[in-house]
């Protein structure tokens, strides 16, 4: 077993006394902040509040927390990095965020299911993106495609993430979670976690499950998936004549960097809608109006439509309204300039969603939680 920074043993809770019930501001494990600012939580750095936020930096912490929030009869929210959720307003209850750090890799070799791959657990406050660069310096991959998406690991299996023709999913061996309707530790293996496009088991079940830690299976070796386009044509810019794992979340990184908006500097949280899935009837009629539009026919035979596409046509890219707005780079994101508020922002969302149902009969679903 190789460590590094050492993960959580996920299924080990420690008794912990708590302090927060009777006051205090910190315990074994975490640090309570009454009527916080969340700006600086979020990606979108919208202007909201929760009454209690609570950093948690050991896990074994948040059996006791949970318990003292529901004998104070109040609603707890669980934040991770905070890339995926537009606050629209003030949260009166309690908002958990998870700051767990630990990567190990706990098996070398897992020979019997994937030729050389290990066996590796990212606790769930890891930032998502110095992971992915991690398990490329311990010549692990699988996850390059994925390299500079914002976010944590924790996060990471709940939408499963994905982008240039990769879904984290396909790496999850398994996710460890404080089941809070159980209030147990349990181990979902990569079958439970169930997931579907930008989709799981974790995100249908709404904050049943608190992300302790995921197990990843990576390989040492796999054909690289290169695809998506503009990732062969960013290799061949880079001058990168037979690319390993490195070189392609490199180009990755390139391409994201001058596609999509920086959150360091433009507030936003990413694609804003997922893309569409319709029937094949419908992208047929569409296809006829309007050619250029592109279909992504999947397996069950439904069509998945591009929702920038769509947004693109409908005229939204790049238009502000006051420091709310749609990005300028990709039509898919909505940015807060400045000093929008998150209702500012949801406004603006749901305008794109009803021009774009009436014009092409799509419904867009929001890709975060809207608070
Ligand atoms: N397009 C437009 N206008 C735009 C941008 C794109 O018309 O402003 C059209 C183009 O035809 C383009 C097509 O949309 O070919 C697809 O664009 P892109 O390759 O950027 O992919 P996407 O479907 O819009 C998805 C993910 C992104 C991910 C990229 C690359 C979703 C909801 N979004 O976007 O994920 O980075 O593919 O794999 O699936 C995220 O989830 O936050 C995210 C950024």
């Amino acid at each position: 077993m190789e460590k590094s920074k050492s993960a959580p043993s996920p299924n080990s809770p420690r008794k912990t006394e708590n302090a927060w019930g009777r006051g205090l501001k910190c315990g074994y494990g975490y640090t309570v902040h009454e009527n916080a600012s969340l700006l600086d939580r979020t990606t979108f750095r919208l202007p909201a509040r929760a009454a209690t936020l609570i950093d948690v930096h050991e896990f074994d912490a948040v059996p006791g927390l949970l318990a003292e929030a529901a004998q104070q009869n109040r609603d707890v929210l669980i934040l991770g990095g905070g890339s995926n959720v537009l606050f629209t307003r003030d949260w009166p209850g309690v908002v958990l965020a998870l700051r767990t750090r630990g990567l190990d890799i706990i098996e070398q070799h897992v020979a019997d299911r994937v030729d050389d791959a290990a066996l590796v657990r990212a606790a769930a406050g890891e930032i998502w993106d110095d992971f992915v660069h991690w398990t490329l310096a311990h010549g692990l991959c699988g996850l390059e495609n994925l390299a500079l998406i914002p976010g944590s690991v924790g996060a990471a299996p709940i939408q499963n993430i994905g982008a240039y023709g990769v879904e984290v999913g396909e790496f999850v061996d398994a996710v460890h979670a404080y089941d809070r309707s159980a209030g147990a530790n349990v181990r979902l293996d990569h079958a439970a976690c169930a997931f579907a496009y930008r989709d799981s088991l974790f995100k249908r079940e709404g904050g049943r499950y608190l992300i302790t830690a995921v197990d990843f299976l990576l390989p040492r070796e796999r054909a690289l998936r290169l695809d998506y386009d503009g990732v062969r044509e960013e290799l061949a810019a880079m001058g990168a004549g037979t690319p390993d794992a490195r070189a392609v979340a490199h180009a990755i990184s390139r391409v994201r960097t001058r596609k999509l908006p920086d959150p360091s500097t433009t507030g936003n949280a990413g694609s804003f809608f997922k893309n569409p899935v319709v029937s094949p009837g419908l992208a047929a009629a569409l296809k006829r109006e309007y050619p250029r539009l592109p279909l992504w026919p999947l397996p069950d035979g439904a069509i998945k439509l591009s929702a920038a596409w769509l947004i693109d046509a409908c005229g939204f890219k790049g238009l502000r309204d006051g420091d709310a707005g749609v990005s300028g780079q990709h039509a898919l994101v909505l940015v807060n300039y400045g000093g929008a508020s998150g209702a500012q922002v949801w406004a603006l969302a749901q305008r794109i969603q009803r021009t774009v149902l009436a014009r092409f009969g799509v419904a867009l679903e929001p890709e975060p939680l809207v608070v």
